[in-house]
């Protein structure tokens, strides 16, 4: 037997057992003739004490103990003297009469502790040993127990857990496949997963009524705090419903998990808000609702006033009032500026204007518009006295509105309204079925080419494609994308006319989906779905900042794992037994 108890077990009730615990030296200090070992497991933190009184021999070997040493002790429990409260076993301390040293230790490169002082690289190139520190551990648990009260949800809910392949052919959900050279089929790869969608869509035609899986997907786009190349699906698809049902079932298993982790009740049912709303007022498809700040559209009220050309030819002006900063310096508002114009927010320039507690009006614009002008915008804005409105303009609409939603989400950063310990969660509703890509210069699908259209847009798909609501919706928390699904098209032509507006040639389309285009040939059964974004899930619960956090061993942002030093060149047999020669271009 290694141990009888854990670290983070032991009371004052245990007091007098004999006892043999396992874990690692987080610490150690030498008091006169006393010796204090702090031992570290996953449950928790135990004192040890070697009295130098008691057994010289052994409280010569624990003076020797390195930090991170893997040891076996036995002893006795035994009241404490100086009680730690910040401890769940600060009652007690461990009179320690026998020491097996498990495994030295190399002295680490960074303190394990909450506060450590190691940088990012290096914690995860030994990301093992970060792993051991609690505060991260912490959101691993979190991840485990959130994994199998999902599991357990479904279940109960008749979802059944089917396994689909890592290796298969390329699935669009508008990100680059990773891609894996076939051995038997020179020249050939396979393309992994970006989520199981079309696969999930045939365990349908199968029959299988419900589906989940804990799904393992990957796209290679550029990272951010909430995206990895590599991440974590809940995937969950279901026959013979509709939107409103789906919706109904996860909001339930949502509701149940913001219950069980956080304690916090949602709405009995949460606000559904339509994407033209939503970007209207907020200016993204995933509104932060924990702060006011909305936007307000300004085109009418300058219209007319003053002689500044920007407003006067922009197509769309939008200001937000942001409480009690009048008082903003010169230095301040010109970092405001600075910040818009960033290449990641895009704007031309920055204009505000200060509705100072004195009833003074100061602006970036008051040689263009009269004070008697500027105090008319106070009232459309519904300023107040000590007011900041600070107002973007733009030729198109949707571009202005998403730089002055990067601006209401600085601003919110700022004073302190995103606060993580709060949850805002709704549906955004009606996206528009397609959007219009620049880089690819003609349509795509805004969720995916498997979506359905709103039946009452149909007649508009080949004339108006642009007009057509997707009967699609996304759960949004906090400002971020935590789930997305949609009504499936079950139909062969409409899948057909889909492909067709998406470019597709018939051949091609059949190339790439003939085996879900022939699959709806046998009475295909009208379903639907949806996959929340594990990783982004648990960080939103954990308060934390990236997803990376949460998830045990991560990419770092140019797609590396430093730890394995992965990707990585691979020898010339295992290129020649694949058929390939690398001849990298510039
Ligand atoms: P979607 O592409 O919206 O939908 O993805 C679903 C959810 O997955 C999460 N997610 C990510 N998380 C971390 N890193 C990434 N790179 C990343 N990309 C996506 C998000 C997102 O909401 N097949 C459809 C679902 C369906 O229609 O049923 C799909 O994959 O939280």
């Amino acid at each position: 037997m290694y141990r009888s108890n854990t670290c983070g077990e032991l009371r004052l009730s245990d007091q007098g057992k004999e006892v043999t615990l396992a874990g690692w030296v987080q610490r150690s200090r030498k008091m006169g003739g006393m010796t204090f070992v702090d031992l570290r497991d996953r449950y928790g933190i135990t004192q040890l004490v070697f009295n130098e009184a008691d057994d010289s021999e052994l409280c010569d070997r624990a003076n020797k103990l390195g930090r991170e040493y893997c040891i076996q002790i036995k002893g006795t429990v035994s009241e404490r003297q100086s009680k730690n409260e910040k401890l769940d076993t600060g009652d007690i301390e461990i009179l320690v009469h026998e020491l097996n040293v498990l495994s030295e230790s190399a002295t680490p490169p960074f303190t394990i502790e909450d506060n450590t002082d190691g940088g990012d690289d290096i914690r995860m190139k030994y990301r093992y040993l970060d792993l051991r520190r609690a505060s991260v551990r912490k959101n691993m648990e979190l991840r485990h127990r959130m994994t199998i009260l999902i599991r357990n949800f479904l279940d109960s809910k008749e979802f059944m857990e089917v396994e689909t392949p890592i290796l298969i052919g390329s699935t669009p959900e508008g990100a680059r496949d990773f891609v894996v050279p076939s051995r038997m089929n020179p020249g050939q790869f396979y393309a992994l997963p970006q989520s199981p969608q079309t696969l999930k869509q045939l365990l349908m035609v199968a029959g299988f009524d419900r589906y989940f899986q804990i799904a393992k997907c990957f796209r290679d786009e550029d990272l951010r705090a909430d995206r990895q190349p590599e991440f974590t699906q809940v995937d969950c698809e279901m026959s013979f419903v509709d939107q409103e049902d789906v919706i109904g079932i996860f909001e339930d298993m949502c509701r149940m998990l913001f219950k069980e982790v956080r304690g916090v009740e949602l709405p009995a049912k949460l606000q559904q808000m339509s994407w033209h709303e939503a970007m209207r007022r907020f200016g993204s498809d995933k509104p932060d609702l924990r702060f006011g700040m909305e936007f307000v559209e300004l085109k009418e009220a300058f219209s007319g006033k003053g002689n500044f050309s920007v407003f006067d030819e922009a197509k769309y002006i939008g200001g937000i009032c942001v409480p009690g900063c009048a008082d903003y310096t010169r230095k301040q508002l010109d970092g405001l500026t600075d910040f818009v114009k960033r290449p990641q927010v895009g704007a031309k320039g920055l204009v505000y204007i200060k509705y100072n507690a004195d009833g003074t009006i100061k602006s970036s614009v008051d040689k263009f518009y009269s004070p008697e002008e500027l105090a008319e915008i106070k009232k459309v804005m519904n300023a107040n006295d000590g007011d900041l409105v600070l107002i973007l303009s733009g030729d198109n609409a949707n571009k202005a509105r998403v730089q002055l939603c990067a601006l209401r989400l600085e601003m919110g950063d700022r004073l302190g309204l995103r606060d993580k310990n709060k949850f805002e969660c709704l549906w955004i509703v009606d996206f528009p079925l397609f959007e219009w890509s620049d880089e690819e210069q003609r349509l795509m699908a805004t969720h995916h080419p498997f979506t359905m259209p709103n039946p009452d847009d149909i007649p508009l798909l080949e004339e108006h494609p642009e007009q057509v609501r997707a009967k699609a919706y996304d759960f949004v928390c906090n400002g971020i994308e935590v789930g997305g699904g949609s009504l499936r098209i079950h139909d062969g032509k409409l899948q057909e006319r889909m492909f067709k507006i998406l470019g597709f040639t018939p051949e091609r389309a059949m190339a790439q989906f003939g085996f879900l285009i022939n699959a709806f040939k046998y009475g295909a059964p009208p379903h639907a779905g949806l996959a929340f974004g594990l990783d982004r899930f648990v960080s939103i619960m954990a308060g934390l900042d990236s997803i990376r956090d949460c998830i045990a061993f991560p990419k770092n942002n140019s797609g590396r794992d430093v730890m394995l030093d992965a990707p990585s060149e691979i020898d010339v047999k295992q290129l020649d037994e694949l058929n390939l020669k690398v001849d990298l271009k510039d």
